[in-house]
């Protein structure tokens, strides 16, 4: 998929005259389709819960992580749709948690497998996930906000006040 991603790229800056940036990590607006429609303005919009109920590998490791079914399982063993009523997508949910089959969810976001990133120093260094993922608690469906250009990433690295540093090697190996 990453790879991909850095052909189409390349075919891109080839084929478009001016040499648009259109490749690996400039897919601002992505938003692919999940295997279910899982909402984020509803969960972390008007129930309020916090990111890192399902995310909580972002303040403790270098991925955030996507919650497993077991953790959806908490509430939807009961609760099996709006205002009561059945929903087949958490039937659907159900059915696949009973079988022990995994949702596999897609990846919204990619960064090239050359660049490092590590979520825990930007949460415990206090960058809240709306700077960077912009306002999930209103969106239906993820969408990229930020274009994770390297001029993105260094815009705010280069701010004195976040103390991050510039050198090639933070990012690069
Ligand atoms: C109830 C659990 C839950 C909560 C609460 C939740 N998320 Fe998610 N999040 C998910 C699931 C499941 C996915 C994968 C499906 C998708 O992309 O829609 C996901 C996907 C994402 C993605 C895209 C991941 C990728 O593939 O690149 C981002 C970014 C994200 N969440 C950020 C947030 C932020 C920020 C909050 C708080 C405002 C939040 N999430 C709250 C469950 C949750
Ligand atoms: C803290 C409890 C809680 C957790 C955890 C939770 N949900 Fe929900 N979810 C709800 C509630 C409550 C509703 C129904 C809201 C209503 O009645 O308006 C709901 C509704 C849904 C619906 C139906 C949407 C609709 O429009 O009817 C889907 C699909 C769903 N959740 C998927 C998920 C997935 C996937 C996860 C795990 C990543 C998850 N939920 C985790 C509480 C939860
Ligand atoms: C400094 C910017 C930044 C902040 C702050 C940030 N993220 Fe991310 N997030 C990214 C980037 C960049 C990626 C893509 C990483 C990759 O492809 O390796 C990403 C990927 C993700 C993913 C996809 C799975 C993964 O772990 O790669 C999820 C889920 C996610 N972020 C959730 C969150 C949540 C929740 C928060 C806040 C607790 C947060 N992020 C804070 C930049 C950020
Ligand atoms: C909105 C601001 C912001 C953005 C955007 C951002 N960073 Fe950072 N980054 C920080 C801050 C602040 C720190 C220092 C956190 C701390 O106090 O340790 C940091 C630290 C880091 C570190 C750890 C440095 C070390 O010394 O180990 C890495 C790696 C990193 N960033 C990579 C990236 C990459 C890659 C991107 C783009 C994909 C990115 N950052 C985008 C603010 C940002
Ligand atoms: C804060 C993180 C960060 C730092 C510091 C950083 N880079 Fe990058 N770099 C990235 C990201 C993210 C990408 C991938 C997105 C892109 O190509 O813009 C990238 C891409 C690149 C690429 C590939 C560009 C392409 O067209 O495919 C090169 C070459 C590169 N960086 C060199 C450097 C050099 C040399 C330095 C030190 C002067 C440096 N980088 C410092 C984050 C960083």
């Amino acid at each position: 998929m990453k790879l991909l991603r850095i052909f189409v790229g390349g075919l891109i800056c080839f084929s478009a005259s001016g040499c648009q940036r259109t490749g690996v990590g400039y897919n601002r607006g992505h938003a692919p389709a999940q295997p279910i429609p899982f909402d984020h303005s509803l969960h972390a919009g008007e129930l309020k819960m916090d990111c890192q109920y399902c995310h909580a590998n972002a303040s403790r490791s270098l991925q955030a992580s996507v919650p497993s079914l077991n953790m959806c399982m908490n509430c939807h063993m009961t609760v099996r749709g709006r205002g009561g009523s059945e929903n087949a997508d958490v039937n659907h949910m159900i059915d696949a948690y009973m079988n022990e089959k995994p949702i596999e969810w897609v990846r919204v976001h990619m960064l090239p497998d050359f660049v490092k990133f590590n979520h825990k120093r930007h949460v415990q260094g206090g960058v809240a996930c709306q700077t960077c993922h912009g306002p999930i608690e209103t969106m239906k469906k993820v969408e990229q906000f930020s274009d994770l250009s390297m001029g993105w990433c260094l815009d705010c690295h280069r701010k004195p006040e976040t103390k991050a540093t510039l050198n090639c090697t933070t990012c690069h190996h």
